[in-house]
């Protein structure tokens, strides 16, 4: 039976008893902080477990995508060691959300089993958690099941949960024997023996696991189960691995294809490459990006781990763009998203192979050396780290190279050499104030730093207290139209100013909720009177707010133009210009940059109010809101809406319109990382500004060409190609005058025991003419060796050549060339007949060829 019969079957039989289907949902959870990953069926009702949401059907069926790489189920190190094991499986699962409960799921369970997909009950073993005796007769009694074949087990097979907290419960599971020999089963073998595969687990949730460690009861009790739909596949379609069924065939049979390496050849790799693609097409699908951190790390280390497979199997290309057609083809018609996202995944994974591609050969000899220098069998902490830190060897890719050679890697000196890291980049890191050290003056007592700067741009304060040093003067206050530095937008310059003193404020940055203002005295030195005005730099903040909401029209646009898996990695809101950093696997195209310039100047056009309302997070997710990090926002939220465009949470300044942006423009595109885009753009002035600068360079051109401005490319084309053949001229001409000198350098050449050594500079266009040359003289010479040099785009370059019986005898023109190479400061190679050295200073060229006929005499001499 095929698989996807099998899941169709799953899906009416439990339709049958009124069942509603829902869709898998996205392997990235949703508001789920304790998942990296969607890990099982239950995890898009556990807030209906937990009494958080209503369920709006009391039963559901579905089919729900998995991944198994992090946390507490984390299937990794088995993939592809055993046949069964995957990072990425389809769930097959029935829930009822406090209606049935145990009877009924086990006894449909089995016959789903026995009935519908017809298994062989003198396979099939059940077992239950020791202490429920009620599961364990209800097994007895609403199935045929043999009473020897229901076991008892404890806590750890058991007891299911889904993380460190969250719903759980005692579950039962339905296991098969795949063995050849049925009369040699026993108890013993279930969860023990490879033999025996879990194939339903049947949880009946009655708990929730709190932070503490405690178990609380549930209101209610539920039915959740799940169904590994690859394993199934394997026992219906009578295979011993699941890599063996019509779910992995074909990929396997691309992969041979492309590899060039038969399965059977080399069972590991395939398998691991085959489970990896397939992780990787529904994760990128479903909106993961490959990256150092969270759940982009856990894809880049699955992607590295599949490329190095590949790798072992002598593929030296990136190839796993290749697979994915196979995993598409066979997956779109039960999950469409992959057949929908499929040229983004290829992008995204082919950006992400290349990159690690450039380092991986690197990677691997470092490897070598590491094992050849081993004493023991243990690669220390360090050297994990070291292939970490340089190569991108993620440390169980380190870990699975040192296991195929029976080594081990100390996993916890790894992790020490990695806290140390960031303990340097701390330490490193940006200057942070440590106000702690300050030795503050109180002047006033009562609540800091009361914002005002929404509204206001200057009032009347009181300080709280200050810190004076000769470098700098750092003041709070009560209230203040200062913005502090936060969520990429910078902080406010301006003046505090009050009786005998003036402030001029460099810089503001928020400790917390207390504004800084940091600043120098530009009169007086100390605050003798509380009494203050604090007025920002309003020009500078306009600037700033245009930028501001420009960037949120940016940020919107992007995701329009290029697609909703754009996700904001960074941003700058400066004076001067803005900077967006943002997802998205290759260069935003120039057209791209058009339409997304045009989108926002349209915004602006219209002049849209912007709308600030403070509301509640969950509300203002609800309306769409954008959050870019999570984690910062508190209960209340600034949600700034700019009407039928944008929305996003957002604690900066903005302009009233957006026509008071003026006008966009985007002024730079480039790679920030792997994955990772920055655009760079200006706005109001700036961009004014930016234009009449670009047309006055225009003007220049037009000067110089003496052309009007749509004459402009057909004259410089007209240019280069002129360039072109005189380059060429010019290039025949110097070989050909060289040429003609090559008589005068051999006459001139010096003689040492009937070798003749000739040297001198010559004048070429590139380095490929040198070598020409070199060649010219060496047919010219009878025995000798020739160095000539030259000087090519300012750098000194030299061809050394060694005729042919001198080869013979042992003088080799590689080796000469290093000699003469190392006076010029550089580094040379080559063949023993012709070989070339550079270096760096014009200068040296004259002086080093002077010396080389001695340098060469000296060789000879210690040769002979
Ligand atoms: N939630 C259960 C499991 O994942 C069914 O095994």
């Amino acid at each position: 039976m095929k698989a996807s019969e099998i899941r169709n079957r799953f899906f009416e039989f439990f339709g049958e008893r009124e069942h509603i289907r829902v869709r898998s949902a996205s392997l990235i959870p949703v508001d789920d902080p304790t998942l990296l990953f969607i890990n099982a069926g239950m995890n898009q009702f556990k807030s209906i477990f937990l009494e958080k949401e209503q369920a709006k059907h009391l039963r559901v069926v579905n089919s729900q995508k998995c991944i198994r790489v992090s946390g507490k189920h984390n299937d990794l190190e088995e993939v592809g060691y055993d046949t069964y094991h995957h990072t990425f499986f389809e769930m097959l699962g029935n829930w009822s959300f406090g209606d049935y409960y145990k009877s009924e799921a086990i006894e449909w369970a089995w016959e789903m089993f026995t009935n519908v997909l017809g298994l062989d009950k003198d396979r099939l073993w059940a077992t239950v958690y020791e202490e429920d005796d009620e599961t364990c007769e209800l097994w007895k009694q609403v199935t045929d099941i043999p009473h020897e074949r229901v076991l008892r087990f404890g806590k750890k097979y058991n007891f299911w949960e889904m993380g460190e907290t969250g719903p759980c419960g005692p579950c039962s599971e339905i296991h098969y024997y795949v063995g050849e020999d049925t009369s040699s089963q026993n108890a013993e073998g279930v969860n023990t023996s490879d033999e025996y595969w879990e194939l339903w687990n049947l949880v009946f949730i009655q708990n929730n696991r709190l932070i503490d460690g405690k178990l609380e009861d549930l209101p209610k009790k539920h039915v959740d189960t799940g169904a590994g739909l690859e394993r199934i596949a394997a026992v219906m379609q009578g295979k011993s691995s699941n890599y063996d069924t019509d779910l992995f065939r074909p990929i396997i049979i691309a992969q041979e294809k492309v590899l060039g390496v038969s399965y059977q050849d080399n069972l590991v790799a395939h398998r691991a490459i085959a489970d990896h693609v397939r992780m990787l097409t529904f994760s990128i699908a479903d909106g993961v990006l490959p990256s150092n951190e969270g759940r982009g790390y856990v894809a880049r280390r699955i992607l590295r781990r599949a490329a190095r497979f590949g790798r072992s199997m002598g593929m030296e290309k990136p190839f796993l763009t290749t697979l994915v057609d196979s995993v598409v083809e066979l997956m779109s018609d039960a999950y469409p998203e992959v057949s929908e996202k499929k040229a983004h995944v290829k992008n995204v994974i082919k950006a992400e192979e290349e990159n690690f591609n450039e380092t991986l050969d690197r990677g691997l000899e470092k490897f070598e050396r590491i094992v050849s220098d081993l004493e023991g069998k243990t690669i220390s902490g360090d050297s994990a780290f070291k292939l970490y830190d340089t190569f991108g060897f993620p440390l169980d890719l380190t870990v699975q190279m040192a296991r195929e050679r029976e080594l081990d890697v100390n996993c916890d000196g790894f992790d020490e050499a990695m806290e140390e890291q960031k303990e340097k980049g701390r330490r490193e890191g940006k200057f942070k104030m440590d106000v702690s050290d300050f030795d503050w003056t109180t002047v006033t007592n009562g609540s800091d730093s009361q914002f005002v700067g929404y509204t206001e741009s200057s009032t009347e304060a009181s300080v709280r207290r200050f810190h004076s040093d000769p470098k700098k003067i750092v003041v709070i206050l009560n209230k203040t139209p200062f913005y502090g530095e936060q969520g990429g937008q910078v902080g406010d310059t301006g003046t505090i100013s009050g009786d005998g003193f003036e402030i001029t404020v460099t810089d503001t940055i928020k400790e917390g909720e207390i504004h800084l203002h940091i600043g120098k005295w530009q009169e007086g030195d100390t605050i003798s009177s509380p009494k203050v005005t604090a007025a920002i730099d309003t020009n500078r903040r306009a600037k700033i707010r245009k930028n501001h909401t420009a960037t949120h029209l940016l940020h919107r646009a992007l995701k329009k133009v290029l697609g909703e898996h754009v996700q904001q990695a960074g941003s700058l809101v400066h004076p001067d210009y803005l900077r967006f950093d943002l997802t998205h696997p290759q260069k935003v195209g120039t057209d791209e940059l058009k339409a997304i310039e045009k989108m926002v100047n349209e915004q602006i056009l219209l002049n849209i109010k912007l709308n600030m309302t403070v509301t509640s997070f969950n509300d203002a997710k609800k309306k769409g809101a954008e959050a870019i990090f999570e984690e910062k926002y508190g209960n209340e939220v600034r949600m700034v809406t700019i009407e039928g465009f944008s929305k996003e949470l957002c604690g900066g300044t903005h302009v009233d319109r957006t026509g008071d942006i003026g006008f966009f423009k985007i002024t730079e595109e480039s790679s920030l990382a792997s994955g990772v885009r920055r655009i760079v753009a200006v706005t109001g002035h700036g961009a004014v500004d930016y234009i009449m600068d670009r047309f006055e360079q225009i003007d220049t051109v037009k000067s110089l060409l003496n052309c009007g401005e749509s004459d402009i490319a057909e004259r410089v084309e007209a240019l280069m190609d002129q360039r072109k053949k005189l380059d060429k001229e010019l290039k025949q001409q110097r070989t050909s005058e060289s040429r003609d000198a090559l008589s005068s350098i051999i006459g001139k050449a010096r003689d040492y025991n009937g070798i003749q050594i000739a040297v001198d500079q010559v004048k070429v266009s590139d380095g490929d003419d040198l070598k020409q040359i070199g060649d010219w003289l060496r047919q010219e010479l009878k025995r000798g060796i020739g160095v000539l040099g030259a000087l090519v785009n300012n750098k000194p370059l030299i061809v050394c050549v060694v005729t042919d019986d001198l080869v013979t005898e042992g003088s080799k023109a590689n080796d000469l060339v290093k000699m003469i190479g190392a006076e010029l400061g550089g580094g040379g190679g080559g063949k023993a007949h012709l070989a070339t050295a550079g270096g760096k200073d014009p200068g040296k060229l004259r002086e080093v060829l002077q010396k080389s006929a001695d340098i060469i005499i000296e060789k000879l001499k210690g040769d002979s």
